[in-house]
């Protein structure tokens, strides 16, 4: 009876623009869950397998794509990864009933290429859905933090397209997408502050997941 709840594992993503904290927001969680001995797979896109390493290479780092990318190309790409990343790993990961713990997932998609690049936002829905089979996160942490701070953060990384081609501009729409996202899913998605510090930060994330463990437990 109470058998496949206890069993069923939780999909949480984690949400922001450039430099907001996402990766070590995920690493943290992943290693406080992995202290409650609940087995927590830490993923990311773009990537996650091979197949969406290597399209991670071509949409970030690619520099002949920076130049001359089409938006429903880019688009494409982002959700060829999603589909692969969501049937090999992140659904054989809850189906076991693990835990999987994801920086950036489709609403990047909905925040970059829709908002940001300004394809037709039921049109980037409808692509989600099709790459996903309609899987959505149990929980999305919309980490948020003011542009300039979060681009201050990321100088120091590898070259990436969006960083070295797009302005502020650019940054301050995809941060308004994704508040607007939040607002509108207000049950999936809750919001962090992203300004403060890293253990600001991680007792936030952990205040909102803590009543999935309880759930997920019970
Ligand atoms: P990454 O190096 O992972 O940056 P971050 O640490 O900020 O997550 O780069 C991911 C970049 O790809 C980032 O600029 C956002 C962009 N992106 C999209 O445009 N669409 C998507 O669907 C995803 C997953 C990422």
């Amino acid at each position: 009876m109470a058998l496949s709840s206890v069993a069923r594992g939780r999909f949480i993503t984690l949400e922001g623009p450039e430099g907001s904290g996402k990766t070590t927001a995920a690493r943290h969680l992943g290693e406080w869950l992995a202290g409650r001995g609940i087995e927590a797979v830490l993923t990311g896109e773009p990537g996650g397998t091979t197949l969406g390493d290597e399209i991670r290479e071509i949409v970030l780092h690619h520099r002949g794509v920076a130049d001359d990318l089409d938006p429903r190309a880019d688009a494409l790409l982002f959700a060829a990864q999603r589909a692969q990343h969501v049937t090999r790993l992140i659904r054989p990961a809850l189906a076991r009933g693990a835990w999987v713990v994801c920086a950036r997932y489709l609403d990047s998609s909905l925040a970059y290429q829709g908002a940001g690049y300004g394809i037709d936002l039921g049109e980037m829905r409808r692509l989600q859905a099709f790459a996903t089979g309609g899987l959505l996160p149990d929980l999305t942490v919309l980490i948020d933090v003011p542009v300039e701070i979060g681009l201050r953060r990321k100088r120091h990384g590898k070259w990436n397209r969006f960083e070295d081609t797009a302005g502020v501009d650019f940054f301050e729409t995809v941060r308004g997408a994704y508040r607007e996202l939040a607002a509108a899913e207000p049950g999936r998605f809750r919001v962090v502050d992203g300004s403060g510090t890293v253990d600001e930060m991680d007792l936030a994330v952990r205040a909102l997941v803590e009543p999935l463990l309880r759930v997920a437990t019970a």
